[in-house]
């Protein structure tokens, strides 16, 4: 959504922006190339490997106006100055080169350690969850993080399994889910939903985006822009929650909304458009893994 991500945040000659997930650097490089000759972007990214292939392949074309660290982007508000930024994307999930890596452990379409660490220098990997948590915990991530309808089945049957041996490998994991649903005409894989579940646990993927998001305000200037690519309902749940509760000009005490008990206060936020933008044709068929990004757009008031 390379377009519509520079048509959300217009960058333009000295403006800041900020990249909490820069990836392969295809929307930082589209960024700089916009915001030419003096635009500025400070990126990061939680996957060393992402930082460095980032780091290269912005060198060439535009040195002297970036900077980048390894970081989470829940926590950019500690490195990048308050209220300094034009525009921040945040374009969330997992990059191309993390699927496709074997060794990474993302994809149960190839045999690799049971990891899914975005960063590899956090200590807890999938096969950890996996081996160890109860049935009633494993199927909470299951349903929560996954919407998987038959969570308890398949967790109980992981605790049945891992006690003759453990799970190491991503293609252990994806056989025991085969065996006790087979795909038979399904168009996803029956382990899409429990790979996915996994990878959001153990990179705690949500608890980052709602404190990057809160971050993203911070370091946004008044009329910056926050731009977010979710892949799921759930990330893209968040997303609305916050401008919700961002764009709201009211206040209320406790947990339930009472009309009578509002507080009036300045909203912080306002949608730029209320509704999600989804790629176009001609990004389906060149990428048809963005087949379920959505981008929702906030403008800091
Ligand atoms: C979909 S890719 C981004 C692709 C990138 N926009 C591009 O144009 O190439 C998502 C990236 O975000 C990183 N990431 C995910 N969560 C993160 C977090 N909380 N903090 C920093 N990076 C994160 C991942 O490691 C991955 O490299």
């Amino acid at each position: 959504m390379a377009a519509e991500v520079l048509d959300a945040l217009k960058p333009t000659a000295g403006s800041r922006h900020a990249d909490g997930t820069l990836g392969g650097a295809g929307h930082a490089a589209s960024i700089l190339t916009a915001s030419s000759p003096t635009g500025w972007l400070s990126g990061c990214d939680r996957d060393g490997a992402a930082v460095e292939a980032a780091q290269k392949r912005l060198a060439e074309k535009f040195a002297g106006r970036f900077e980048i660290r390894r970081g989470n982007f829940s926590e950019m508000a500690d490195w990048i100055p308050a209220a300094s930024c034009d525009g921040v994307i945040l374009d969330l999930g997992v990059s191309s080169p993390q699927l496709d890596s074997a060794g990474r452990g993302f994809s149960f379409q190839q045999d690799g350690p049971l990891d899914m660490r975005m960063d590899d220098r956090q200590k807890l990997a999938a096969a950890d969850l996996v081996n160890n948590l109860s049935a009633e915990e494993m199927a909470g991530i299951f349903w929560e993080f996954g919407g998987e309808r038959e969570s308890r089945r398949f967790a109980k049957a992981i605790v049945h399994d891992r006690a003759q041996r453990k799970f190491e490998t991503t293609r252990q994991l994806a056989e025991l889910i085969e065996r006790i649903s087979p795909r038979a005409g399904r168009k996803a894989h029956p382990a899409t939903k429990i790979f996915q579940a996994l990878r959001i646990a153990v990179n705690d993927e949500i608890g980052c985006l709602k404190r990057g998001l809160e971050a993203a305000v911070k370091i946004l200037k008044p009329g910056g822009r926050l731009a977010v690519i979710t892949f799921h309902s759930l990330e893209d749940r968040v997303v609305k929650d916050f401008g919700r509760e961002k764009t709201r000009d009211y206040t209320f005490s406790g947990e339930v909304d009472v009309p009578e008990l509002r507080q009036p206060r300045l909203p912080e936020m306002k949608w730029v458009s209320r509704k999600a933008i989804s790629p176009g044709e001609n990004e389906l068929q060149e990428n048809p893994r963005s087949r379920s990004a959505q981008l929702r757009v906030l403008e800091r008031l």
